[in-house]
């Protein structure tokens, strides 16, 4: 499905709804015409029509009356409320695209009624600019041609790759908790070149971009970490004397229990 004439609506237009506008834009694959936000703050809606030309509604039924793409981005708790007040407004002809962690789509459609077709994304904060990583599963009733368009929005700010639903709550572990993890060990990076006698705005200056600047490396070359990691490790030196405390303190388990115990926590909190 080409998204071409199509009429988008963003069900929540916080900092994921938001990013997902501006992405969209900047692809020129629909014109702000094409595009309605809602949300509930009156300054946020002003913000959004005045920066992007897009129609900012406060009315989640009339927004989806006119659309033909439904975007959900508010939060998980609030799910529950913002389908029950825009259900009279839907049809099948209406696709459904979620973003809300956690909400699965035999929920969303158990709730809107009908065959409605969803299909559910976890997406993550690098979307915010324009480098996210997103996992899109459908639902019962969504098609190919529903994934293709929920796969061109996600694709307005970074990559996104199809999975079975229920693999979502490892996505989740990985990619979508995974921007804390590397935010962590940039922090823990910070903390130890300070220890090492650096400063702290020069610690956090060069942990910072070689964090970026790794993940640069990692994407632009298409290397493989383990073939990268080589290169700047050579026999008896520095590197390999950092990553031998790294793996004699077991490194490699505490992320493998870390990821087992956020995937276990995204079943939990869906129900799945
Ligand atoms: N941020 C992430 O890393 C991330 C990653 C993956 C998935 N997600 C998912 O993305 C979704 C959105 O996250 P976010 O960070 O963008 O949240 P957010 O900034 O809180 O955005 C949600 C927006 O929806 C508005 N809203 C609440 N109830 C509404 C209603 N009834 N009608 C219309 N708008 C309503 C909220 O307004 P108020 O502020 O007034 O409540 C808020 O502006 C979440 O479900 C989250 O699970 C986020």
């Amino acid at each position: 499905m080409s998204l071409q004439n199509k009429t988008i609506v963003f069900i929540g237009a916080g900092n994921m709804g938001e990013a997902l506008i501006r992405g969209l834009l900047a692809t020129k694959m629909v014109s702000p015409s094409r595009i309605i936000a809602t949300d509930l703050r009156a300054n946020q809606r002003e913000f959004l029509a005045k920066t992007f030309g897009v129609r900012a509604l406060e009315d989640n039924t009339a927004a989806v009356d006119a659309a033909d793409i439904v975007v959900l981005a508010v939060k998980p708790q609030q799910m529950g409320e913002v389908l029950a007040d825009f259900k009279p407004a839907m049809s099948e002809s209406k696709l459904v695209v979620s973003i809300a962690a956690g909400v699965t789509t035999a929920r969303i459609e158990r709730e809107l009624g009908g065959r409605t077709r969803v299909v559910r994304a976890m997406p993550n904060t690098p979307a915010l600019v324009g480098a996210g990583a997103a996992a899109l599963a459908k639902g019962a009733y969504a098609t190919d041609d529903d994934l293709v368009a929920a796969e061109s929005i996600l694709g307005a700010v970074g990559i996104s790759v199809r999975v079975e639903e229920k693999l979502l709550d490892a996505v989740t572990a990985l990619s979508g908790s995974g921007p804390a993890y590397v935010f962590l060990v940039t922090e823990v990076m910070i903390r130890a070149g300070v220890a090492a006698g650096l400063d702290e705005p020069l610690a956090k200056k060069l942990a910072i971009q070689t964090v970026y600047g790794a993940g640069k490396l990692l994407v632009e070359s298409g290397e493989e970490p383990a073939s990268l990691q080589r290169k700047v490790t050579s026999p008896g030196g520095t590197t390999e004397a950092a990553l031998k405390v790294m793996s004699e303190r077991k490194l490699g388990e505490i992320f493998t229990e870390a990821i087992k115990a956020a995937e276990k926590r995204s079943r939990e909190l869906s129900g799945s």
